[in-house]
Parts: C-alpha cells; structure tokens; sequence
C-alpha cells in the first residue's frame, strides 16, 4: 500500500500560525524545543476573512464544477476545508473516490476507508498533492468502524468531515426473496454503517464543530415500486435520519447533511446500466456527472447554516432542497 504522502513539511498553518496537529516532523521537534507551540485542533470555523479569495481560487483551480455552485446553496458564509480531516466511507471507487479527491483538491487530510483497495484513490489524491491513508475496513462490523474512527484519532488528532458513502451492496436476492441475514446486510451498510460512524465520530466532531454528509440516493425518496425494496427503505431512512438530526449544532456543535442523487455516473452504475435489457436502459434517465454530486457535498460542508439539509440531485435538474 502506498504510503500517506506528507504535504506540508515543517510549516505552519496559514489560518492560525498553529502547526498542523499530527505532523511527525513537528511532533519530533516538539520534544527538543523548549517551548514548543501547543499543538491544536483546528475548527471547523467560517472563513470569514478570504471567502471570495478562495471561490476565484476554486474557480480558476476547476475546483467548482460545470454551471457554478447551486443557487440555493450559496451563502456567504463559508467553512474551511484546507488542512481539516476528512474520513471519507467507500472511498475505493465511484462517487467516494470522487468526493476523496475534490477533498484533497480543497487542501483535506483524508481517510480512505473501504473493504476494497484504495491504492488508486491514493495515488490520484497524491498526484492532486494531497495527503491520504487507507483504512481496509467492512464498515458492516462495528467493531470495524470504532478502529477506523481510532485510526483517525491516532493518526490526525481530530475530524471535521465525515462523508458516509459506502452503500449500495450486490444482492444475490432481493427482498422478499433475500434471505433475512442478506436484506439486513443492505439495511446495515446503507443505513446502519453511516449512522454508527457518525455516532463514534461524534465526540471528535463535536470537538472541532464538524460536520457529516450521507450520500443517499433518490430510490429512498420515490413512491413508484422499486425493485430493491431494502436498499429504498434504508435510503429513506437514512433522508429522514439527516433531517432529524437538524438540531444537533444547538446541542453538539455538529452538522448532518445529505445528498440524495439520482444515478451517477460512476463504472459501477455504468456496468449496471450496461447490463439491463433496451427497454429497461432507455427509461432510465442519463446519470449524473460526478462534479455534480461533489459540487454539492463541498457546499453543504462549506456552508455552516447547513444542519438537517437533505440536497436533491436529478440529471438535468437544478439541485433541489428538501429541507427549505
Ligand atoms: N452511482 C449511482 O448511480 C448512485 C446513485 C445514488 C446513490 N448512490 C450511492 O452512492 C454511494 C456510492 O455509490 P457508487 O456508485 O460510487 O458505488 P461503488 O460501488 O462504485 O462504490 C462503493 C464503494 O463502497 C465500498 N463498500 C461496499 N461495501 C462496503 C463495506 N461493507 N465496507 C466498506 N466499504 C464498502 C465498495 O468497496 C466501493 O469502493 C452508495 O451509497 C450508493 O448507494 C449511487
């Protein structure tokens, strides 16, 4: 496995002239120094001072995708994202990968964590110049998602953004023909996963002021039949469960947020789209772009008026709030 790649050697935070936490260059030096700098956690703080600055940054970089950031979602106060740590679920492939290296893009340390190998997502974060560690995990276990939230802590001392993308799953069978053990795992780890992790990353969120995006997908918002009922089941739960938690900044200083897409267009929904038979294709709408759905991840971590905000994405369609 590639190893993490150090980006910043030796220097400083821009933001508060605080070293960056978990530098081993700087942890080190800590201990021959005779008063050395309290290493601090950053926060997930507005930007309050350069936001226009960085937007034309973002802008010139191609950091904002085709057509700008959504009107609805623009807000002139923005949150940091260079130097914040992002644990990022799914991480390995597709949208994951994607949203991985926007982060990375926007100067994130970023935590891979999938049951497939994140070698490639590595690679393509260290060649945007980012900083990166793999965590092999099935995120499905519990005790799997408390090591990688350690892993974090041991590694970063702190997270701001928790994006929980893994999902989707498989089937061999599909409810009512899946068995028990198989429809619980899709409701486990597009449901259940995304709510542990953000259980355990609570306390250092809450620490930092963080936030969390769960990535849904419009089968949990539709009324029409589906013909994977535990995947739309989890998906609704998992809209409903963002929008619940809509008060949390009030009690723990974290935000919950989510983007509900459409199909994306990512290898894996290609391959599924590939396989379905002319007439099954040709009613299926075009997928997404992948900037479209990190488009739309980066403003609600940007924007910390955010909590409970449920992002539709349909293809051709204007993002769509379902919150306000
Ligand atoms: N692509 C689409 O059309 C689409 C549309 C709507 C919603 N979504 C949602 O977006 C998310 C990502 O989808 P994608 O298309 O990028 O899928 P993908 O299959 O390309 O990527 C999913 C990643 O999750 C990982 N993963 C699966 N099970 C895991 C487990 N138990 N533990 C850890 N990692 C695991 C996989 O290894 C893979 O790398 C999913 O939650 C999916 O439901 C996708």
């Amino acid at each position: 496995m590639t190893p993490a790649t150090i980006r910043r050697t030796g220097s400083t935070s821009p933001h508060n002239n605080q070293p960056p936490t978990c530098h081993p260059h700087l942890v080190s030096m800590s201990l021959t120094m005779p008063s050395p700098p309290k290493p601090r956690i950053l926060r997930c703080g507005r930007d309050s001072t350069r936001p226009a600055r960085r937007r034309d940054r973002d802008a010139r970089a191609g950091l904002i995708g085709p057509g700008g950031l959504p009107e609805l979602l623009c807000h002139p106060g923005r949150v940091e994202i260079d130097d914040r740590v992002a644990v990022v679920t799914g991480a390995a492939a597709g949208i994951g990968q994607a949203i991985a290296c926007r982060l990375a893009g926007h100067g994130a340390r970023i935590v891979l964590a999938d049951l497939g190998d994140c070698t490639q997502t590595l690679d393509m974060v260290a060649d945007a110049g980012g900083e990166a560690i793999p965590v092999t995990a099935d995120l499905r276990d519990d005790a799997e998602v408390q090591r990688l939230i350690e892993i974090t802590m041991e590694r970063f001392a702190g997270v701001h953004i928790l994006v929980n993308c893994a999902g989707g799953g498989q089937p061999t069978a599909r409810y009512p023909n899946a068995t028990t053990a198989q429809w619980s795992a899709v409701l486990d780890l597009n449901l259940r996963t995304p709510m542990l992790a953000t259980q355990l990353a609570l306390p250092a969120l809450s620490a930092t002021g963080g936030v969390v995006v769960n990535i849904a997908s419009t089968a949990g918002l539709d009324h029409a039949p589906y013909a994977w009922p535990e995947y739309a089941a989890a998906k609704a739960g998992l809209i409903r469960y963002t929008t619940a938690m809509a008060d949390l900044p009030s009690r723990m200083d974290v935000r919950v947020t989510c983007v509900v897409p459409d199909w994306v267009r990512t290898p894996r929904a290609e391959a599924e789209l590939a396989a379905m038979t002319a007439d099954v294709r040709a009613a299926q709408p075009d997928p997404i772009p992948l900037p479209v759905v990190t488009d739309a991840v980066i403003e609600l971590i940007r924007n910390d008026d955010l909590s409970g905000h449920v992002v539709v994405l349909r293809p051709g369609r204007e993002p769509r709030s379902l919150t306000s």
